[in-house]
């Protein structure tokens, strides 16, 4: 899954970092539904962090991913011309998760060729890739 070495040059403690938000901001989740809570840790390309979590509904499919939450937020704070030069992705529940299909559009759409993304993979590992690993043929709208 990881084609380069880190691509985005965050030096180790920066990656942990991000992780740690990534877990602290799940703990925020609303899951009563599916109990899987899920946080996201965005850097930004001008250096700031934004986090968000799953929020979940009564009616299933209007629930919001941590990776949506975590990009609206950062759109509300910084603006439509934010780039995502990494994101960390967190779960409590200790086990192997990636970004969901929808997910991976929304980070796309936000997205430089570096982007790298940080998701737990199995035995507490974590795994990394580019947007363009996880998503090779992302939708893109031409009129
Ligand atoms: N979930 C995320 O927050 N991100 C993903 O990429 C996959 C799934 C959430 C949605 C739902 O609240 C819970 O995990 C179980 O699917």
């Amino acid at each position: 899954m990881s084609s380069k070495n880190n691509p985005s040059d965050l030096t180790p403690a920066q990656i942990a970092d991000l992780q740690q938000q990534a877990t602290a901001v799940a703990h925020n989740a609303y899951a009563p539904y599916s109990n899987f809570r899920v946080g996201a840790a965005i850097l930004l390309s001008n250096g700031a962090i934004v986090t968000g979590c799953n929020v979940e509904n009564a009616s299933y499919r209007l629930t919001t991913c941590a990776e949506q939450s975590a990009i609206a937020a950062a759109v509300a704070q910084h603006g439509p011309a934010i780039r995502i030069r990494a994101i960390a992705i967190a779960n409590l529940n200790n086990t192997a998760s990636q970004p969901c299909g929808a997910c991976r559009q929304t980070i796309h759409e936000f997205s430089t060729p570096d982007t790298i993304i940080f998701f737990p993979s199995e035995n507490g590992t974590t795994a990394q890739a580019t947007t363009a690993d996880l998503l090779p043929a992302a939708f893109l709208l031409s009129k």
